[in-house]
């Protein structure tokens, strides 16, 4: 199947990511919010990136063009009818994904694929509340979206080889390297990533040393490119929260439950760099 134009839902951290590397790849792009002003900042973010890489010289006046004219944004699902694969990228909630996903069922033409950004939500689920659970998997991205280079394509129980071998070619034309993980939370990445996130928190809220000394150790002492505690900060402590949960929901381990320093930060408001303020402030 030739994938000519993409959709994407949310135009969130993730979603303007996802919209702007769709774009940048010659893909004509329309990207769905259900605020203006939700829209309006999601594509000033993805401005601002296209003028900052013009500004380094990474792009020229022409490309910079060529992408804008390949993304619109807008507020009804109707418009992207036509899409000939759609990726949801909206908040990490179940309940929200299964009303969306019958929404874009009967919205799109019945060949249009789904496909759902989620890091470890379950998407058999969200596929069985359509009637194209054939068409649905996951196509999970890395924060930034435009620049991390992998990308995790999900298998449900359901999902057909035909979709797998489509989605595959579609993020090797973003320039992305894919791999393929069965439908179980985490996947291959946050499996392994959300327990040494949830573990540098429980050694910072145990006292055993300090933020600073945390990420310094990481960085310098294993090549990472940001410690702990600063890419929870990037990510999103929410985020990465809602992903434990998930994890701790599917495996009942210890090594997956979120601290209550994480859980009291999420719920004052202390989500990282989004809300100004995480374990660091910005
Ligand atoms: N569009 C285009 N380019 C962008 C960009 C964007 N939105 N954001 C950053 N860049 C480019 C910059 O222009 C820069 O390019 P240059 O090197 O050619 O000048 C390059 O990316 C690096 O950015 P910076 O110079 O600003 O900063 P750093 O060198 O410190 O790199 C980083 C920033 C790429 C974020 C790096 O620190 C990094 O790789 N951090 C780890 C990120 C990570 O682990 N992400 C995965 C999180 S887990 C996840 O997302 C899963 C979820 O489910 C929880």
């Amino acid at each position: 199947m030739e994938i000519r134009k993409v959709g994407v839902i949310g135009c969130g951290l993730m979603g303007s990511g996802i919209a702007q590397t769709c774009a940048q790849a010659g893909y004509e792009t329309i990207v769905r919010e259900v605020a203006q002003d939700f829209l309006d900042k999601g594509m000033a973010r993805i401005q601002g990136a296209w003028d900052m890489m013009l500004q380094k010289g990474k792009i020229n006046e022409e490309q910079a063009r060529d992408y804008k004219n390949n993304l619109r944004g807008t507020l009804d699902t109707k418009d992207l009818a036509d899409c000939d694969l759609v990726i949801e990228a909206v908040i990490e909630n179940m309940e929200e994904k299964l009303r969306l996903f019958p929404a874009l069922d009967n919205a799109l033409k019945p060949e249009t694929l789904i496909l759902s950004n989620t890091s470890s939500l379950n998407i058999t689920q969200m596929g069985a509340v359509t009637k194209r659970a054939d068409k649905v998997c996951g196509l999970h991205f890395f924060n930034p979206a435009p620049v991390m280079k992998l990308v995790e394509i999900v298998r449900t129980i359901s999902t057909s080889d035909e979709t797998i071998e489509t989605v595959r070619a579609f993020a090797k034309s973003l320039g992305k390297t894919p791999v393929v993980a069965k439908d179980t939370a985490g996947f291959i990445v946050n499996f392994l990533l959300i327990p040494y996130l949830l573990a540098a928190v429980r050694m910072y809220e145990n006292g055993l040393a300090s933020k600073e000394d945390i990420d310094a150790a990481m960085k310098l002492g294993c090549g990472y490119p940001m410690g702990p505690l600063t890419l929870l900060d990037y990510v999103g402590l929410d985020t990465t929260l809602w992903a434990a949960e998930a994890l701790y929901e599917e495996f009942k381990e210890p090594l997956y439950a979120p601290s209550p320093l994480l859980r009291r930060m999420v719920n004052s408001g202390m989500l990282g760099r989004k809300s100004g303020r995480g374990f660091y402030e910005y």
